[in-house]
């Protein structure tokens, strides 16, 4: 009975001894867990605390450095003679075209840089100039992050007024040669009082011709146009004059083809495409001046338009 009552309070005693131990190690263990969970907390909050002191550490962008050179010629300064300008430009603060960097140059670096733009979506035309050796506008060219200068001269073979303004009279005047109008002879007092038609199909020959901005990059990299300039009008004119010979509305196609037959006002074109490989609105000037060619020579002659919208009759009071 003592033995066995002994044995029962040693047991007793052994299992209180364990079970003390058990909860001991984990209370130490959970204020342990406590003690590491507080001392990451701690590092993150001086970390954010760190990183809210210095924000430009932590978001730091690099700068993206691009040299541009830039055609200058100051007509008030002629004992200058023209020269390239270098200007360092952070990409990363201006937009992504070309004219965004001129824009920036201009507002940051050189007030007096001197360039046209208007709209600065590729609808004016404006903003023609040689970028890179191709002729485009400048505010639909991206600007390629490049080890390379980015060169940006005039339109090629123009008069320059300023920098990277050229003189545009003379390719502006041409257009005055080709009427950009419809002309239908006898039409002239009733303009604006009726609908001429024209169907679906006639207006799609329209497509690619109409869209010409005028702009200039073509006929300033037509090397006819550079020697014969004068003389010879050129692909934007021309295409332009074909627009309107296509036109199944206009009447007067033969009085415009008579305009254009002499040895320089069309023929001069080599057929060498330059105009149709840099034109920003991707036409083909030089495919239209092709057809013309074809027209001129008899080759082929204008369709008859699918819907006819006859000429007012005065005497009938129409
Ligand atoms: S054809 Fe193209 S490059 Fe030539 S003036 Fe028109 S839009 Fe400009
Ligand atoms: S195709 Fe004719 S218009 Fe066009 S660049 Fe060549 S020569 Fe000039
Ligand atoms: S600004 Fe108008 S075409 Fe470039």
């Amino acid at each position: 009975m003592y033995t066995a009552v002994n044995r029962n309070a040693s047991t007793i005693s052994f299992w209180s001894y364990r079970l003390a131990r058990l909860c001991r190690s984990r209370l130490s263990t959970s204020v342990d867990i406590k003690k590491t969970s507080t001392n990451v907390d701690t590092a993150q909050e001086l970390a954010n605390i760190e990183a809210c002191k210095n924000p430009r550490k932590e978001n730091e962008v690099l700068p993206r450095i691009q040299i541009v050179r830039v055609y200058r010629w100051n007509p008030e300064r002629p004992q200058v003679r023209p020269y390239m300008q270098q200007f360092s430009v952070d990409l990363n603060k201006c937009g992504t075209m070309v004219l965004d960097v001129l824009t920036f140059i201009k507002a940051q670096h050189d007030p007096t840089l001197s360039f046209r733009r208007s709209c600065r979506e590729g609808i004016c035309g404006c903003c023609a100039m040689n970028i890179d050796g191709i002729n485009t506008l400048a505010c639909i060219t991206k600007v390629k992050e490049s080890p390379q200068p980015l060169v940006i001269y005039p339109l090629p073979h123009t008069y320059v007024i300023r920098d990277l303004v050229p003189d545009m009279e003379q390719f502006l005047g041409q257009f005055q040669k080709i009427d950009l109008y419809l002309k239908r002879s006898g039409e002239d007092d009733y303009l604006g009082m009726r609908q001429i038609l024209q169907s679906p199909k006639d207006r799609r020959k329209l497509d690619g011709l109409y869209e010409c901005i005028m702009c200039g990059c073509c006929t300033y990299s037509c090397p006819p146009y550079w020697w014969l300039g004068d003389k010879y009008l050129g692909p934007a004119v021309l295409l332009q004059a074909y627009r309107w010979i296509m036109d199944s509305r206009d009447m007067a196609h033969k009085e415009r083809l008579a305009k254009l037959r002499d040895f320089y006002s069309v023929y001069r074109c080599q057929t060498i495409f330059n105009c149709t490989k840099t034109c920003p609105k991707g036409l083909n000037p030089g495919k239209a001046i092709a057809e013309l060619k074809r027209l001129l020579a008899g080759l082929t002659n204008k369709r008859k338009s699918d819907l006819d919208t006859a000429l007012p009759n005065p005497c009938r009071k129409e």
